[in-house]
């Protein structure tokens, strides 16, 4: 395969030095990518919105193959385009990930949501408003008790989720979302839904439209300080696999969850291909959907990907062909624990292009670039996120000790990082 990666940050890089392990890969590029990419792939810098040079560059590259990461070209379209030009060219250059009608269950909640009550797949109990019926909005939420979840039907950067726990506060939220469009046109429809209590945990899937397989639990740490304390962020960390995942969970999660989603889309005529991420809560030992994304998470594929034996370009190459049944897809037993450093500041202001230094990565961490750069021939932080460390254990202390030892070694300017990542799911705890 000739493969083009669209992304730049640690989950890209992932990607990238995956594919660029594997037989199957003749040449890898990556747009725009960053610094971590460069010893194992070319990078290029083509916008992920301009699906029309993007082609151009397939084209006359040679490449067949198309790996999104992120959410925003898979909602606007990037698989139909390339299915277009494909038709009017002969050519055929494969986009792994979901079509636009299927990347709506990111793309919109209320799609989401209504697809869910439709194939019977728990969540929480919901109703949808916009500037129409704004009125009856504020009568439903009186007949709910605190907190309040209400959430921007469209895509909102991971911000458009609001958690109250005055009505009052809930109804000024609903009034700023509606109708001065706190999020933009990604409020016009607001989705208030029950609160869900339990603790929260991430799968993922992998489908090629007729079969699919489970990659992998993870838990992400979402906030920027230890305890879970303050603004959220992209993630600071996660721990794969989750010890409360075990197999009895797993099967409601394979049962109640994923096989409905995939064959619910089927039945509904769009046809799942790609990564699939359902996160869900788990309430007293039984999971419900909270949302659905159409692509593997940032940071928890720095800490899924590492744990997989099978061959990552044959999963790609599975997904884009429609052969992953030929595929068994294993993973280690190991833990992974990935620890994210970022620069003092994020998530609101921070600097940019301070000089780093790294340590050597032993055989079982890697460490992935997030937001880095070289400027003048030396490797500089280029965003909030800079790297995401990844190590292999025995037991999440063990990893989560690998990739402490060499967060503490890497060096720039302003480096945070919590030091409590996974913490809450050792043994000791849990049982506290
Ligand atoms: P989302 O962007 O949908 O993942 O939501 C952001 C965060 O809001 C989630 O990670 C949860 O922590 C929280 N959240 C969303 N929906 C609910 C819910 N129904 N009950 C409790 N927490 C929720
Ligand atoms: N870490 C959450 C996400 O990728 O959406």
């Amino acid at each position: 395969m000739k493969l083009l990666i669209l992304g730049s940050g640690g989950r890209e890089h992932a990607y990238a030095h995956l594919l660029s392990k594997s037989s199957l890969t003749e040449k890898l590029f990556v747009t725009p990518g960053n610094a971590g990419m460069l010893s194992c792939a070319e990078t290029v810098s083509i916008p992920l919105n301009d699906f029309d040079a993007l082609y151009r560059f397939c084209a006359e590259n040679s490449i067949n193959t198309v790996l999104p990461g992120p959410e925003d070209p898979l909602v606007a379209g990037i698989a139909d385009f390339f299915a277009q030009r494909n038709a009017e060219s002969g050519l055929n250059i494969r986009v792994a990930g979901p079509d636009a009608a299927s990347a709506r269950l990111e793309g919109s909640k209320d799609f989401a949501k209504a697809f869910m009550e439709r194939h019977h797949i728990p969540t929480a109990r919901y109703k949808t408003f916009h500037a129409e019926n704004l009125e009856e909005g504020y009568r439903f939420l009186e007949t709910l008790n605190a907190p309040y979840v209400l959430k921007a039907d469209g895509l909102a950067a991971g911000k458009g989720v609001v958690i109250c726990h005055q009505l009052e506060e809930a109804r000024a939220t609903l009034h700023e979302m509606i109708e001065e469009q706190k999020f933009g046109s990604a409020s016009a429809k607001v989705v208030i839904e029950e609160f869900l209590q339990g603790i929260e945990i991430s799968v993922f899937a992998v489908s090629d439209g007729n079969t699919w397989q489970v990659l992998g639990s993870a838990k992400d740490y979402k906030r920027i300080g230890e305890g879970d304390q303050g603004p959220n962020t992209g993630g600071m960390g996660a721990v794969s696999p989750v010890p409360f995942a075990d197999e009895a969970f797993m099967e409601k999660v394979n049962n109640r969850i994923l096989k409905p989603s995939f064959d619910g889309l089927k039945q509904e005529g769009m046809p799942f291909r790609g990564f699939l991420f359902a996160g869900l809560m788990n309430c007293n030992g039984d999971p419900y959907v909270i949302e659905y994304n159409v692509r593997m998470g940032d940071p928890e594929t720095e800490a899924v990907l590492p744990r997989l034996k099978t061959d990552f370009a044959a999963i790609v190459d599975g997904i884009c062909s429609g052969t992953l049944h030929k595929l068994s897809i294993e993973m280690l037993k190991q833990t992974a624990v990935c620890v994210v450093l970022v620069s003092e500041g994020y998530p609101n202001h921070y600097e940019k292009g301070l000089a780093m230094s790294l340590p050597e990565a032993g055989p079982d961490s890697m460490i992935f670039h997030a937001g880095t750069t070289i400027k003048n021939e030396h490797l500089c932080t280029n965003g909030g996120r800079v790297l995401a460390i990844s190590s292999l254990g025995d037991s999440i202390h063990s990893a989560a000790s690998a990739s402490y030892d060499l967060a503490d070694r890497v060096e720039y300017a302003n480096k945070y990082f919590r030091r409590d990542i996974g913490k809450d799911l050792q043994q000791d705890n849990l049982r506290a």
